[in-house]
């Protein structure tokens, strides 16, 4: 379907009178007729971009591990002891930091111990498949191994006690060899470790990210606040340590905006002042396919309207986060160490219809308009970098918001992974405020409420009434003090937007950058057309008065390098 040339003007006009309203200045100091402003602001830094935002993440679910991540040590599938290759070097080519699993809702129904050792039984699994556990621990770590990245491991609070958390950690994380004791008892081997060794990895995986359950107020157990609260207390009051710096534990949050949850989960939490590692609040906000239903709506059709609208919801993550924020501040007590928000489920999840097998559950194609929502997700992650200390995807292959699709040879990236690859000076760079001014777009769907949700819940958020015409982040690079990027979305269908970009209390002396834009918003890549969809360098323009006046494409995502005089 192509977006209207009417459709197009019609949001064009609105928004040029919400221009008109906001009296935004229409010439820059070249007297150059722009269409909007950005001004980077150095002295108001945020914090460090934590390059653990841009995180990742598999669940046995659908076509995710098994096909998409395993192929198995014997399949044609080129491979490294059994994990497709194309999905290592895709996610080396996005430096993946962490990699969660094993879910997600599977999680709290999962056994460590059926994917360790030489015999694996098959199991029901939570999302209605046969899980032959030929994937466990051991293939989890070597994928990891293999990425270069760390492992974030969810524990089950649902169908397992306590002890098989601490003895979880205890095989991952206990040394090989003897193990001297505090007591009077001589040194010897850790049982555990040695299973581990016996299993083929002496050293030990070292995971220091534990995710205490998964959805607790939904498939996680339907548990209360409260509920939940007493078990994240049982499950975190002992655990087995082998490091000075201690483990981080994410506690279950909420589901989408739901601060009921988060009030109550800190309140019964602090109601005994033994909390012990609490360092995260998961939040899972995923943005409906649909603005009426719940993980529904067409990834491939979809009107002007529509694309309008669901990227306005999806730009409610920024309300997420900093109400979120302020709910944990208000419940703070006094010398408790801050604890952080692991944003580890989002990204667009629409309904049934273009899934690569009815066997691959939850896969979904994904287009240009699904890349911008990526750039606008982790703008916004970028500019909450003193709040947001960790973000995953769900998922990175073969599911919901994906980097990569695969179906036994075939193999593809998505947009999203261009955008994900885009966004990779930032990392470890000084965040900094950067004000964008340009007319914003009235969201057509506005008066209907936001449905909200993931597999076990869904509810609804109050409707939200526009979307920013720009957005986007700056940082300024770790090594480099006069380099900065810039990330920036416009997600006008019809419409560039000329921008004069200046930096308070400096000059831009040259600038390079990259864009990904199609002429159609439903562009995507296919097993048969991998690179429909891929960035190119962006047209760049004379600096004036150290400032650029930088075009932005409709419905693009463009990463700016400027150098300082
Ligand atoms: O990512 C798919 C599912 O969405 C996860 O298993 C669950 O945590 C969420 O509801």
């Amino acid at each position: 379907m192509k977006i209207t040339r009417r459709a197009a003007l019609k949001t064009t006009t609105l928004a040029a009178a919400t221009l008109a309203l906001r009296g935004s200045r229409l010439f820059s100091q070249s007297s150059t007729q722009v269409d909007a402003h950005i001004e980077i602001l150095p002295a108001e830094p945020i914090a460090t971009i934590s390059p653990e935002i841009y995180s990742h993440f598999i669940e046995q679910l659908g076509g995710v591990v098994y096909d998409g991540v395993w192929v198995g040590p014997d399949s044609k599938i080129p491979n490294v002891n059994g994990i497709r290759k194309s999905f290592i070097d895709t996610m080396r080519a996005v430096q993946a930091p962490v990699l969660r699993w094993p879910g997600g809702c599977f999680a709290d129904s999962y056994d460590w111990r059926d994917g360790i050792g030489p015999r694996r039984p098959a199991r029901a699994g939570f999302w209605s498949q046969q899980d032959s556990n030929q994937y466990g621990l051991h293939e989890f770590m070597h994928t990891c191994r293999a990425i270069g990245c760390k492992p974030y491991l969810a524990a089950d609070v649902r169908s397992l006690p306590a002890r098989d958390f601490y003895q979880e950690i205890e095989y991952c994380n206990a040394p090989a060899g003897n193990v001297p004791s505090n007591s009077a008892a001589p040194s010897f081997p850790n049982a555990l470790a040695a299973q581990r060794a016996a299993n083929g990895d002496p050293e030990p995986f070292n995971v220091d990210l534990w995710g205490v359950g998964n959805e607790s107020w939904g498939c996680g157990g339907n548990m209360t606040p409260e509920e939940y609260a007493a078990e994240f207390r049982k499950f975190t009051a002992w655990t087995p340590s082998y490091s000075r710096t201690p483990l981080r534990f994410v506690a279950v949050g909420p589901n989408g905006d739901d601060v009921d949850w988060t009030r109550r989960l800190f309140k019964s939490l602090y109601a005994n002042s033994e909390r012990r590692h609490l360092w995260g609040l998961s939040v899972h906000y995923y943005t409906s396919g649909s603005p009426t239903k719940f993980a529904d709506g067409d990834a491939l059709k979809f009107t002007p309207d529509e694309h309008y609208d669901l990227l306005t919801r999806g730009s409610i993550m920024e309300r997420v986060i900093t109400d979120h924020w302020s709910t944990m501040a208000q419940t703070a007590e006094p010398g408790q160490p801050q604890v952080k928000l692991v944003v580890d489920e989002w990204g667009a999840w629409y309904g049934k219809g273009t899934q690569l097998a009815p066997e691959y559950n939850l896969s979904q194609q994904s287009t240009m308009r699904d890349a911008l929502l990526t750039g606008i997700t982790l703008d916004i992650f970028q500019r909450h970098c003193d709040k947001v200390a960790v973000a995953a995807v769900a998922q990175s292959i073969n599911c919901i918001h994906s980097l990569m699709l695969a179906q036994g040879d075939k193999f593809t990236v998505t947009p999203t992974f261009h955008v994900f690859q885009m966004y990779l000076p930032h990392r470890g760079g000084q965040a900094v405020r950067a004000e964008f001014s340009t007319a914003a777009i009235p969201n057509p769907m506005a008066n209907q409420p936001i449905p909200a949700g993931g597999n076990s819940y869904t509810g609804s958020l109050e409707a939200v009434k526009t979307l920013a015409g720009l957005s986007g982040s700056a940082s300024i690079s770790p090594t480099n003090p006069k380099l900065m990027t810039l990330t920036v979305v416009n997600p006008h269908l019809d419409k560039p937007l000329t921008t004069e970009i200046a930096i308070a209390g400096a000059t831009i002396s040259s600038y390079t950058g990259t864009v990904l834009a199609e002429q159609d918003i439903h562009a995507h890549n296919d097993f048969a057309h991998p690179d429909a969809v891929k960035p190119r360098p962006a047209t760049t323009a004379a600096i004036t008065a150290g400032r650029a006046i930088h075009t932005f494409p409709p419905a693009s995502v463009t990463t700016l390098q400027l150098t300082l005089a």
